[in-house]
C-alpha cells in the first residue's frame, strides 16, 4: 500500500465520480474472461485493496487462497455441476428452464480462481465488538470481498462469486482446517466486455429493486421521513 497518501477530508469531484463508476459498473462476471495473466502487482493491489476493508475489533480474519492449478478447477467445477443440478431442482416449469441456461461460474475460463476464508479464531477467542453478534467475523470478510471486486473493476478485471458449490467438501479439497470457514469462491481475470446490468436482470430473472422501497425511517414500516 502507499502509505504516503495524502488525507484530504473530501474527495474531488472527479475522485468521487471514479469511486462511484467504479460501484455502478462492478458486475458479478462469468463469461467473457481472456486469457491473458493477472500480473502479480496488480494482483497484489487488488488484494491489498481487499485487506485494507474494514474488520470487527481489526482482526482480519481473512485468508485468499489463490488457485490456478487447472486440475484443483477441475475438482471444484466438479462440486459445482453437482451442486448446480441440486439447485436447479427447486425452481419448476419456465424458471427451472431459464435457471439451466444460465451460466452461473466461471471457474475453468478465468485464469485465477480465489477462495476467500474466515478464521473466527484469529487474534485469541475474544474480539472485541464481536460478543453479541458472532457473524461479524463473517461479515468483515464479506466487506474485504466487496473491496477486492470494486478494485479488480477499475483494473478491468472480472470477478465472479461461486457460491453453488458444497462448501464443506470445498474445504476438504483445499486442505483448509476444520476451524476456519470458506467464505466465497471467486474466479477472477481479464474480460472483454462487461454487461452494463447484472446478467440476472437482463434475462428477466429479477429486476432493481426500487432504493426507496429498500428505505424506512425510524421503524421498521415507516415509509416517510415526516
Ligand atoms: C454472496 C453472493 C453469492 C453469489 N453467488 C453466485 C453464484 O453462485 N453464481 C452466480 O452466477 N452469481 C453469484 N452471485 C452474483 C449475483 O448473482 C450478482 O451479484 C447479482 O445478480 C447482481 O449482479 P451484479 O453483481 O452484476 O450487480 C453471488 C453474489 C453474492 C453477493
Amino acid at each position: 500500500m502507499n502509505t504516503n497518501l495524502a488525507v484530504p477530508r473530501e474527495f474531488t469531484d472527479e475522485e468521487k465520480e471514479a469511486l462511484y463508476k467504479a460501484i455502478y459498473l462492478r458486475r458479478d462476471v462469468r463469461e467473457h474472461f481472456l486469457h491473458t495473466p493477472i500480473p502479480e502487482p496488480v494482483l497484489r493491489r487488488v488484494l491489498d485493496a481487499a485487506h485494507h476493508a474494514g474488520s470487527v475489533g481489526f482482526m482480519q480474519p481473512w485468508t485468499f487462497i489463490i488457485i490456478r492449478s487447472s486440475e484443483i478447477k477441475a475438482q471444484v467445477k466438479g462440486l459445482f455441476d453437482q451442486a448446480n443440478q441440486e439447485a436447479a431442482q427447486v425452481f419448476e416449469g419456465e424458471r427451472h428452464d431459464l435457471y439451466s441456461r444460465l451460466k452461473l461460474e466461471g471457474i475453468l475460463e478465468s485464469p485465477v480462481n480465489i477462495c476467500v476464508t474466515c478464521d473466527p479464531t484469529r487474534n485469541g477467542p475474544h474480539v472485541l465488538g464481536r460478543h453479541t453478534v458472532p457473524q461479524t467475523d463473517v461479515y468483515s470478510t464479506c466487506c474485504a470481498i466487496q473491496n477486492l471486486w470494486l478494485a479488480a473493476r477499475v483494473e478491468g478485471i472480472g470477478v465472479g462469486w461461486v457460491s453453488i458449490l458444497d462448501y464443506t467438501a470445498l474445504r476438504r479439497l483445499l486442505d483448509v482446517p476444520e476451524h476456519v470457514i470458506p467464505v466465497a469462491y471467486l474466479c477472477m481475470g481479464y474480460v472483454d466486455e462487461f454487461l452494463p446490468q447484472p446478467q440476472l436482470e437482463k434475462v428477466g430473472w429479477l429486476p432493481r429493486a426500487s432504493l426507496d422501497d429498500a428505505i424506512f425511517y425510524e421503524r421498521w414500516g415507516k415509509e416517510n421521513a415526516d
